[in-house]
């Protein structure tokens, strides 16, 4: 059987897909050409990341297709519900990028802490000249380990940074209204767990305890963190955003930085996405990349794998 990845997908996919006997074709064709290509290729699965689109027109006029694997998370660039009507399975993979997600939250904590998004940017244009004054203003840092980090949202992205801050020696809290206790194990490189309970505790506490916030909610209709939130939090508090744009108000978010409620902040999802608002990506205050949360070597390769064992268990 035929395999279409259109998008793209990692090489140990390939090698777990074509060892249970598929054939892998990993040439990207134009959206447009789909349709024939699948048809005269006799592709029965295909494959996606964001950049194909597979809409109703594909799902109808492909009667062969058995999947459509999306591979990462969202699915607004597929028709999953029709798709699923005409008995196509379509399938994703939620957890293969969560620790990645988590480690990008603590490398914009480390970096905020100890100035280094400020360093980075100043050290090329004046750490020749100025390399005391810079010295001086990056001495006041702070360490991680022993602070409070709360966590709005504790699905999968939310309790694997758990584990992260867990391992870095922090306490953690929780709110998720959905979720009253979670269980973690932490894994050590000589087979060594330790495991934590963890219960969730109102979302007013953890505001209220928190040197450190990171959001890993679904998109919602209202904000999360807006004006309100901000006043229950700590003064000195950081916070991250790599959820999704919206979930925290960013109008709200740079008044809190202005006015030192928040010392610094990081974000990986913005309102306006791909051309967040210039008063963001000017702001000194906050650490930035662009969406690139689950965006790392690994997670591609658990993807990929995640996908191939899915679609073996469906194919056979
Ligand atoms: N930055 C990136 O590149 C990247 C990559 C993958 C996922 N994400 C985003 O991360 C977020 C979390 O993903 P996940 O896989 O952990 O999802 P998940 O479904 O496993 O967990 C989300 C949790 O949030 C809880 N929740 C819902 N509304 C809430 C609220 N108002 N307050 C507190 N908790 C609430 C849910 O009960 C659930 O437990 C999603 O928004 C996803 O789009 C970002």
């Amino acid at each position: 059987m035929k395999v279409l990845a259109n998008d793209g997908i990692s090489q140990s996919g390939i090698e777990a897909l074509e060892k249970a006997g598929y054939e892998v074709i990993t040439t990207t064709v134009a959206q447009e050409q789909l349709i024939n290509y699948i048809n005269e290729n006799d592709i029965a699965v295909l494959l996606v990341r964001s950049a194909t689109k597979v809409r109703k027109d594909i799902i109808d006029a492909c009667p062969n297709l058995k999947i459509i694997g999306r591979g990462g998370v969202g699915m607004d660039n597929i028709d999953v519900e029709y798709a699923r009507e005409k008995g196509v399975k379509v399938i994703n993979t939620p957890a293969a990028s969560s620790h990645s997600v988590a480690e990008l939250v603590f490398g914009h904590f480390y970096s905020l802490a100890r100035f280094l998004h400020h360093a980075n940017r100043e050290m090329p244009l004046e750490g020749d000249s100025k390399f005391k004054v810079l010295k001086k203003a990056y001495a006041k840092g702070i360490e991680l380990k022993g602070k409070t980090i709360g966590i709005l949202g504790f699905g999968r992205i939310g309790q694997a940074t758990a584990k992260v801050a867990l391992g870095a020696g922090m306490k953690v809290v929780a709110f998720d209204p959905f979720l009253d206790e979670a269980s973690l194990d932490l894994e050590f490189f000589d087979g060594q767990k330790v495991h934590f309970d963890i219960k969730t505790i109102s979302k007013e506490e953890v505001l209220k305890q928190s040197d450190f916030i990171s959001l890993h909610v679904p998109a919602q209709k209202d904000y999360v963190i807006d004006t309100k939130e901000f006043e229950i939090m700590k003064d000195g508090v950081f916070i991250a955003n790599a959820a999704r744009g919206g979930v925290v108000n960013e109008v709200a978010l740079v008044k809190a930085i202005e006015s030192g409620k928040v010392a610094g902040a990081a974000l990986d999802v913005f309102e306006k996405e791909p051309s967040p608002e210039i008063q963001l990506l000017m702001n000194p205050g906050l650490s930035l990349t662009p969406h690139t949360g689950a965006a790392t070597n690994e997670a591609q390769d658990r993807i990929g794998v995640e996908l191939a064992t899915q679609i073996v268990s469906i194919l056979g």
